[in-house]
């Protein structure tokens, strides 16, 4: 269950999320709880977060160990801030930071070259499923994003299926639909890697998930874990979602 915070709060306010929800999440331990401040806030949210269950990510990452990169951030200094997740490939990425599968299939092996779990996210826009092209979007980006990682690595990935159209706008997909889309992304990775490794790896939803929806989503057989953006800035809410009952 992974938070997603963007481009929101200051350092003071992030410490203040990190730290209720580091009470309010303290008991739980069946299941993993992740939240992805902004580069800023990495560092005093991990120290804040020690010692407690609720683990961090970046979102995002630059392929490279150090250099003449200026505005970017490398593995090791995300390691160096208490990081062990990353957010890889998230739709406004892509989007407004003309990411490619490239980019982000170089991303993903550098952060499992350095023990960084990738949290890497696919999905359709409005008009891709409106064609009823969705399987064969997605289908494309898992392929692309994932070449050349071997199925070894797979268990240190987890893949976000956040359709687009879902995504900071209120209209979640149904329980149905995310089912239906994370299936095929197992049966995708059934193919790349086999049934084994296949059912091993954790397929996240994510869009407009929210604490009065949460419960019907975690109950589809193929939903493992949800990528929270908008309710994940609330620690009520946040905190209910982590605690779904499917
Ligand atoms: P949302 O964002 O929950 O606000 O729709 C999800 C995401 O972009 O990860």
């Amino acid at each position: 269950m992974a938070g997603n915070w963007k481009m929101y709060k200051t350092v003071g306010e992030s410490v203040a999320l990190a730290e209720m929800l580091k009470e309010a999440l303290a008991g739980v331990g069946d299941r993993d709880i992740v939240v992805c401040p902004p580069f800023t806030a990495l560092y005093p949210v991990a120290e804040a977060l020690k010692g407690g269950t609720i683990k961090v990510g970046a979102q995002n990452l630059y392929p490279a160990e150090e250099g003449a990169y200026t505005g970017e951030i490398s593995p090791n200094m995300l390691l160096d801030m208490g990081c062990q997740y990353v957010i890889l490939g998230h739709s406004e990425r892509r989007q407004y930071f003309q990411e490619s599968d490239q980019f982000i299939n170089d991303k993903l092996q550098v952060a499992l070259e350095h023990g960084i779990k990738p949290i890497l996210c696919v999905g359709e826009t409005l008009e891709q499923r409106g064609e009823g092209r969705q399987k064969t979007v997605v289908s494309m980006q898992v392929e692309r994003d994932l070449q050349d990682i071997p199925a070894e690595a797979m268990k240190g990935v987890a893949i976000a299926y956040e359709p687009i159209w879902a995504i900071g706008t209120g209209h979640t997909a149904t329980p149905q639909q995310a089912d239906e889309m994370h299936a095929a992304i197992r049966a995708n990775l059934c193919g790349l890697y086999g049934e084994r490794v296949a059912q091993g790896v954790c397929i996240m939803y994510g869009g407009s998930v929210k604490p009065g929806n949460v419960d019907d989503l975690m109950a589809q057989p193929e939903v493992n874990g949800a990528l929270v953006g908008g309710a994940s800035l609330d620690p009520e809410s946040f905190a209910r979602i982590v605690n779904f009952q499917p």
